[in-house]
C-alpha cells in the first residue's frame, strides 16, 4: 500500500494538487492542502495523485509505503 501525505510546513497554498485530484486533498480554512485519512492509501497511486506530486511547487507531498 502507498500513502500520500502532505507536509503542512512546506505547503504553502498552491492549490494545483487540488486541481489534479480534488477527491483526493481538501484545503483547511487557512488554505493548506491535507489528505484526509479515509482517502490516503492506495494500491496503486492513481495518474492524478502522481501528477499532484509532480506538480506541487513546494515538493510539499510525499508518498510513503505502509
Ligand atoms: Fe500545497 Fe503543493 Fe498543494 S503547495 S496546496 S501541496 S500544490
Amino acid at each position: 500500500m502507498q500513502r500520500v501525505s502532505v507536509d503542512p510546513a512546506k505547503c504553502q497554498g498552491h492549490a494545483r494538487c487540488l486541481a489534479f485530484a480534488p477527491d483526493v486533498f481538501d484545503f483547511d480554512d487557512e488554505g493548506y492542502a491535507f489528505v484526509p485519512d479515509d482517502r490516503a492509501q492506495f494500491e496503486e497511486l492513481p495518474n492524478p495523485v502522481k501528477l499532484a506530486v509532480a506538480n506541487c511547487p513546494e515538493r510539499a507531498i510525499s508518498v510513503s509505503e505502509v
